[in-house]
């Protein structure tokens, strides 16, 4: 098969799109059960201001801000390697006896983050609201089941 110029260039393009998106969340599992709560406890307090700002939010730094809150709940389940309960870590066991429940509520709150994207970007203020309502709601949900 000839492979034609066009078609290079589009690969090229794809290649460099890939490599963009790679660079943008240069995120790297954590490498000890330490360095796992660490991280993990800066991305909750971070996460926690980020919830309590947007609210005040909308347009282009609502979806900033979910955005960003949206990238550190990819990150979650990375962040709590099985049986990481170290130095002043409050996670609890449950944890990893329940990871199928633990992930999903990771994925209730992206679904919410990503509807929250989707109504900022349309102007849409009470479809934005709702969907930080269903975002702090998966925090109390996981931190009643999880966290001691
Ligand atoms: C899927 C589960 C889960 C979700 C979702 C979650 N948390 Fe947490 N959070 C935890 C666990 C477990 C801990 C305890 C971590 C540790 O100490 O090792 C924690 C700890 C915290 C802490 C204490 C950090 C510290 O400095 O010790 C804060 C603050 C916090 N979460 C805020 C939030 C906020 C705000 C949200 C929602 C935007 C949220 N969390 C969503 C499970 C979750």
């Amino acid at each position: 098969m000839k492979v034609s110029k066009a078609s290079t260039a589009a690969i090229a393009i794809l290649m460099l799109a890939g490599a963009g998106v790679v660079a943008q969340d240069s995120f790297t599992p954590p490498a000890t059960p330490e360095a796992a709560v660490t991280a993990r406890q800066a991305l909750m307090r971070e996460d926690g201001g980020i919830l309590r700002s947007a609210g005040g939010l909308s347009g282009a730094e609502a979806v900033a801000a979910l955005t960003r809150l949206r990238e550190n709940y990819s990150h979650i389940p990375a962040l709590f390697p099985e049986g990481s309960i170290v130095g002043d870590s409050e996670a609890l066991p449950a944890i990893w006896e329940n990871w199928e429940t633990f992930t999903s509520i990771v994925d209730e709150g992206l679904a919410a983050a990503d509807a929250g994207i989707a109504a900022a970007e349309a102007g849409d203020a009470a479809g934005y609201a709702s969907a930080l309502e269903t975002l702090r709601g998966t925090c109390g949900q996981c931190h009643q089941q999880f966290r001691s």
